[in-house]
């Protein structure tokens, strides 16, 4: 009988594949969507346990490709101690979620001192940006009181999706009492930086608070060897 060879492989050679990233922020939008059949989730907040994991860059890139799926997404900066969304989208910073709080009980999503709307884009009357704002001295205190709880349950009314970028656990526990206003709490973990026992204090801080993991997503993978995200759902 003749005997199939199998192809050559070449197993030393890394292979460079072309990786599409929104894709896999899509599949992400996709788990998030279904991480919750009872509840839908409609506000989720983005932590880890250091910084320099990735928070912000999964939040602001879930929120590029939330825009087909949600008619009005909204995306919030509450690191309030080390904001960048606004550097992310070149935007000015001088007025933003702190502001909000302070200045007003009105919410008109279509103030653009507050809510940045990006003209002539794809984003355009989908996406709405509110930055941190100006500085203050208790961000904590501002993050856990009533009046922060009582904006995201307006912006319930007035968004499809939104999405909370928040400061890391290790450092501050900011992101505790926002976790307490959201359906869902996606942790970041970096296959490059993050310690294993770290994450796992910060994972144990945001569970023994009542915050419900909708999953965790892996950035920073070799792009050589793995694919560049990975997302587990809480059970995993
Ligand atoms: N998946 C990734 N792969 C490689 N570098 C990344 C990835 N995500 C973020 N970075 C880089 O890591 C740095 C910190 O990212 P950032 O999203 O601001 O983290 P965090 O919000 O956790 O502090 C930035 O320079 C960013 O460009
Ligand atoms: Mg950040």
């Amino acid at each position: 009988m003749e005997r199939k060879v199998a192809p050559k492989r070449n197993d030393n050679k890394k292979k460079q594949v072309q990786f599409d990233y929104m894709e896999v922020y899509r599949q992400l939008r996709t788990n998030i969507e279904y991480s919750s059949f009872n509840e839908d989730v409609k506000v989720v907040n983005i932590t880890s346990s250091n910084p320099a994991e990735g928070k912000s860059s999964v939040a602001s890139n879930l929120a590029t490709v939330s825009i087909a799926k949600y008619a009005k997404v909204l995306l919030i900066d509450c690191d309030l101690r080390k904001p960048v969304q606004h550097k992310i989208y070149k935007v000015s910073n001088k007025v933003g979620v702190s502001n909000l709080m302070k200045d007003t009980n009105e919410i008109d999503i279509d103030d653009e001192r507050y809510f940045h709307k990006f003209k002539n884009s794809a984003a355009e009357g989908k996406l709405y940006l509110l930055t941190s704002g100006k500085s203050v001295p208790n961000p904590q205190e501002l993050l856990s009181s009533n009046r922060f709880a009582e904006l995201i349950k307006r912006f319930r009314e007035k968004f499809d999706f939104i999405i909370i970028d928040c400061p890391p656990l290790n450092a501050v526990s900011d992101a505790v009492p926002i976790s307490h206003v959201t359906d869902g709490t996606i942790f970041v973990v970096s296959a490059k930086d993050t310690d294993k026992r770290e994450a796992k204090n910060a994972l144990q801080t945001l569970q023994r608070n009542g915050a419900k993991i909708l999953g965790c997503v892996l950035t920073k993978v070799d792009k050589t060897t793995r694919s560049y995200y990975s997302y587990y759902g809480s059970d995993e």
